[in-house]
Order: C-alpha cells, then structure tokens, then sequence
C-alpha cells in the first residue's frame, strides 16, 4: 500500500483498484488507545485490515474499487475529552473550535497534531465516491461468548453525551475554617456521582459513569476549591440520553446553588444513535452465512469510529468474540481462532462487494 499519515494524525494506507472510476471502501479502526488498556480495542481492526489487503495480494486478486485502510489517530477522546477526532476530521465534521481544546497540561489539539508531526494532507474525504466503510472491533461484551460463536453482525450503536463538570468553590485551610463557613467543591462533586449512578439505575438501558475526577489545590490540609467530574452517558435511544442529561445538569445546579458554589457544565461531545447501512450490512451476514455460522446481529454500547464516519458514508461493523466480555482493561484477549474466521469473513464481504458491482 501506499501509506500516509494525514493531517489529523489518521495513518491510511491506499490500495488501488483495478477500475478508477469504481470508487474506495474504507476498512479500519483506531491505533490509540485508553489508560491502562488492553491490546485489542481498535489496533485490531487495522490489524485485519491491512491482513485482508495482505491475502488479496498474496491470491493476485483485483478488487474493481480502491481500499484505504484507516488508523485513526483519537478515538477514546481521553486526552481532550471528546472522542473521535480523527474519523471526525475524515468525515469533514470537525468543528474547528475542537483544535483549540486543551489537555490536563494545557497542550491544545493543534499543538499535540504539530507535534506529532502530523502530514500537510488534509483529512476530510467529503466529495469523494465513497463505497462504505467497515470496521472489524472486539465484541466488548459477553453477548458472542454467551451465544457460543466467533462473530456478530452490528445494527446499531448506541449515542453518547460527554461533559466536563466543574464545582468552583472556595480553598481554605482545612484546619482553622469552621464546617458551616466552607464552600467545599469536592463535596459538591460527590453529590453528583451518586446522582449520576442513580440516574444511570433508573432507567433499563442507559448508562452513565463519572471516570475521571480531579480535585485542586488537592492538598490533604486544603479545602478543595475547585472539583472537575467527567461525565459519560449513553443510551440506543437518543431522547432518553438528552432527557438524563438535561436532568443531571439541572441536579448539578441545584447542588451548586444549595452550596453557595458555581458550577461550569462543559459538554464536549454528543453523538446521536446510529443505524448500520443495510446494504453493506446485509452482504457482510451474507460473508458469515457463507462460513456456515449463526447470524447474530447485536448493537453496539460502545463507541466506534464508524460513528463518525456515518456523517459521511454508510457504515457496517463486524465483531469478534472476546474472552469474557473484558474490554478497556489489560486483560482483554481475543482467540486468534476467532480472529481468523473474521478474516474470512471480511475477505468474504470484500469479494461480494466486488461482486455486487461488477
Ligand atoms: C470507546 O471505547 C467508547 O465507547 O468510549
Ligand atoms: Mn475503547
Ligand atoms: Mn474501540
């Protein structure tokens, strides 16, 4: 392949068609990773992507239309607390407000992109013929282990709300300031954890998780004068999500106000539910039928970057089988048995695609 790395740090590796005019399927998933992670969550759908290119290569077969095989650069959003940077940049709906956001060290996205020595080619594929794109991603689950088989086919993912919460109080001397005379940040900050737990409860399917809090002077003798929670909530359904949300940040201001605090409510990310391309969709149940296995169709609770690339193309994903469900921990595994049937799988689709075109 042809390899570049783009303007927003996106490595793409290009494999030409055999037809100009037959247009490029995207393949891929994110090189980045969270803290403390395991191996597998994004490198290994890069990783079967550039295995597929590899066995079409190896078989002297020629595709009509382009393969790019994408690794995208942010995905998990930890750094700048908003995700998918990169397959946002790709599918052209990067606000550019996002280049000005900054990290815990005050390094914005612009400064992290030119130091990593990002390329001068722009990211955005709008306008181009685009055939989908598909992206290969460990299940993150216990659904395809519970049903006993390697692969499922993804109809939806669910939408996701990030926020930044921030309770600006008073810092003091923990010593000398009476109980009743503190403007305590952190205490605020506690209040809506468990609110954000019992909102999350309270309704079948929705999930909401404070991941990250940071207490400042934080100090063991310094009232906290200022308490940043990160929020993360998501539900399949997109009105729940908004309606939790807007209930959680009027909660948030009844703590601060009860307080005698202010409260900043930055929120950094909202996707809305997305549906798989029914086409491409069918033709990878078509792949897994093929290898004589169960047609398991499951949506995603997870965030992908086919969630961005949906802005500009249709999106299909295929999941693999992982060892108990675990994900986002250093004991994530995949069985590379698993990982080969979904080889074929994906080489399967790549075949019928370029069937269905001819
Ligand atoms: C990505 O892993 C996400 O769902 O946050
Ligand atoms: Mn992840
Ligand atoms: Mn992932």
């Amino acid at each position: 392949m042809a390899v570049r790395v783009d303007a927003a740090g996106n490595l793409v590796g290009r494999l030409p068609g055999s037809d100009p005019d037959a247009g490029t399927l995207l393949l891929g998933s994110h090189l980045d990773t969270v803290r403390d992670a395991g191996a597998f969550d994004g490198p290994l759908g890069v990783i079967a992507a550039i295995e597929c290119v590899a066995r079409l290569r190896a078989q002297e077969v020629s595709l009509p239309f382009s393969v790019d095989v994408l690794g995208f650069s942010d995905e998990e959003g930890l750094r700048f607390g908003t995700a998918y940077l990169g397959s946002r940049a790709v599918a052209g709906t990067l606000d550019p407000a996002t280049l000005a956001l900054a990290d815990a060290d005050g390094v914005t996205v612009r400064e992290a992109l030119a130091a990593f020595g990002a390329g001068p080619e722009p990211a955005a594929r709008r306008g181009e013929q685009l055939l989908g794109y598909v992206e290969l991603h460990i299940e993150q689950g216990p659904v395809l282990e519970q049903r006993g088989t390697p692969v499922g086919v993804v109809t939806a993912i669910a939408g996701a709300t990030r926020a930044e919460v921030t309770f600006i109080g008073r810092a003091g001397h923990a010593g000398t300031v009476p109980m009743e005379l503190r403007r305590d940040a952190a205490c605020a900050l506690a209040e809506l954890v468990l609110a954000v737990e019992q909102t999350g409860r309270a309704e079948p399917g929705l999930v909401a998780t404070v991941g990250r809090l940071a207490v400042l002077p934080g100090a063991p003798n310094v009232i906290p004068g200022s308490a940043t929670g990160s929020l993360d909530v998501r539900h399949a359904d997109d009105a729940v999500r908004a309606s939790a949300v807007a209930r959680l940040r009027e909660h948030a201001g009844t703590i601060a106000a009860a307080r005698g605090l202010e409260l900043a409510w930055e929120q950094r990310m909202a996707t809305a539910a997305v549906a798989t391309d029914p086409q491409l969709t069918a033709l990878l149940a078509e792949a897994v039928a093929a290898r004589r296995l169960p047609d398991i169709r499951l949506a995603s609770g997870a965030g992908h970057d086919a969630v961005a690339l949906s802005d500009l193309t249709g999106v299909t994903m295929l999941f693999v089988r992982c060892a108990g469900g675990v994900s986002h921990r250093p004991d994530e595994a995949v069985d590379p048995a698993d990982v080969a049937v979904a080889l074929d799988v994906l080489d399967g689709f790549l075949r019928r695609l370029a069937e269905s075109r001819r």
